[in-house]
């Protein structure tokens, strides 16, 4: 499929069931809605298929053949994941139900065994709550401090905020690397580099980015990374966490029992090696399978020309959604930073974004409404609910000028009749 970026919409609209044959009930499907969650790929829905139909066993435990053939399905997944990141070994992989577990396990695991009274983390205002909550806990528990950065006006990290929020007593900044509210792109390389001069390591979020471009956890330098499989066209269930090698083998595991264990005694066990030290009791099997296919289908396309397309779209979506009188988007414009993720995030003054989603639901078009687990970031606006209409690949242009002209009508509609 590579090279052939002329309209990658076209060529992989095919490839997912549920846009090209799609039996729900609604008439036309216009699903904007990527960020909640992405479609899968026939390959992926084959994928699970066969695990259950013809490789179904338990993982690492069997010594029969079909336990096997399901282990070297499972941990071909997680080369998979490495290869996808660059990680150079396949230990730094650990399987976990979601990003927002990953995020838990650091928080958790290195957090008890590192964190102690007035150390700082630092997150940001722009952050999911999976990315909050968990440092809330624990930052109670240690009586560290929980520092936020600032968003600018127009919609980004504020660095010289973080700067300035920086210090030595900060041990991990943790932070989003495309937000899935503002679009924004933030500067890892940069900010990883002035964490790490102050000992601070750091913790990339990148549920919004790892779909849309390629990442390199070298260049990026970080020393931590969570992923959802669900928004990489793979099934929900399963997630990961990618950490320095050095680091796991350091802290201690996160939850106990089954096949995270090399010796159990009466008082006391000792630990399996990396990655199944984290992983207790049975894995989602099929799921992190899924997820292997759904990577694989990602690079067969390409992540660069993923990327091209989708910032073409981004550009189109802004273009067609500033024309609409009264509406506000938040997050950089395109223009302002190529780099921001495939999304717009909108209201309308006087109208409940909940309105303005569900008539766009009769006209079958799906985006999201709400606060996008980004609570403390709709306060900073002074604002309780916005639109979000987020893009992939497989997204046309005439999906989007449909957005646009229904939306148009809607907030007329409105207007007139209030
Ligand atoms: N975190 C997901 C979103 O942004 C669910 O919609």
């Amino acid at each position: 499929m590579k090279n052939l970026t002329k309209n990658i919409a076209e060529l992989t609209r095919k490839d997912f069931p549920i846009i090209s044959k799609n039996d729900s009930g609604i008439k036309r499907l216009i699903y904007l809605d990527h960020a909640a969650t992405s479609q899968k790929p026939k390959i992926v829905i084959d994928t699970i298929n066969k695990y259950y139909s013809s490789q179904n066993a338990n993982v690492h435990r069997g010594a029969h053949q079909l336990s096997s053939v399901a282990t070297k399905a499972f941990e071909k997944a997680r080369q998979s994941t490495a290869d996808y990141i660059n990680c150079k070994s396949f230990k730094e992989i650990i399987f976990t139900r979601n990003a927002t577990e990953a995020i838990n396990l650091v928080a958790y695991s290195w957090g008890n065994y590192e964190l102690k009274k007035d150390d700082e983390i630092l997150i940001s205002l722009m952050e999911h709550h999976s990315n909050i909550v968990p440092w809330q806990l624990i930052a109670k528990q240690k009586g560290c401090k929980l520092n936020y950065i600032n968003i600018t006006k127009n919609g980004e990290l504020d660095l010289a905020d973080f700067k300035k929020k920086l210090n030595n007593n900060t041990r991990i900044v943790s932070l989003v690397h495309v937000s899935n509210t503002l679009g924004c792109c933030n500067p890892i390389e940069e900010i990883t580099n002035l964490a790490h001069k102050k000992g601070s390591l750091v913790l990339l979020d990148a549920c919004q980015s790892l779909a849309h471009k390629p990442l390199d956890i070298d260049k990026l330098g970080v020393d931590f990374l969570a992923g959802s499989s669900h928004k990489l066209c793979g099934p929900t269930g399963i997630g990961f966490l990618w950490a320095r090698e050095e680091i796991l083998q350091k802290i201690p595991p996160f939850l106990g029992g089954g096949e995270m264990i090399d010796e159990v005694y009466e008082n006391h066990s000792t630990w399996a090696d990396l990655p199944h030290k984290f992983e207790a009791g049975t894995p989602a099997i099929g799921e992190a399978i899924g997820m292997g296919a759904a990577l694989n289908y990602l690079k067969s396309i390409g992540l660069e020309e993923i990327h091209t397309y989708e910032q073409e779209i981004t550009q189109y979506l802004f273009y067609k959604l500033k024309e609409i009188n009264g509406l506000e988007i938040l997050g950089p414009s395109p223009k302002m930073q190529p780099e921001r993720g495939p999304l717009a995030t909108f209201f309308v003054e006087g109208i409940h974004s909940n309105d303005i989603a569900e008539l766009l639901d009769n006209s079958d078009i799906c985006i999201r409404s709400g606060h996008h687990c980004c609570q403390p970031l709709h306060r900073f606006y002074g604002l309780t609910s916005t639109g979000r209409a987020s893009l992939s690949f497989i997204t046309t242009k005439e999906e989007i000028d449909f957005l646009s002209d229904e939306l148009k009508s809607i907030i007329s509609f409105i207007k007139r009749n209030s």
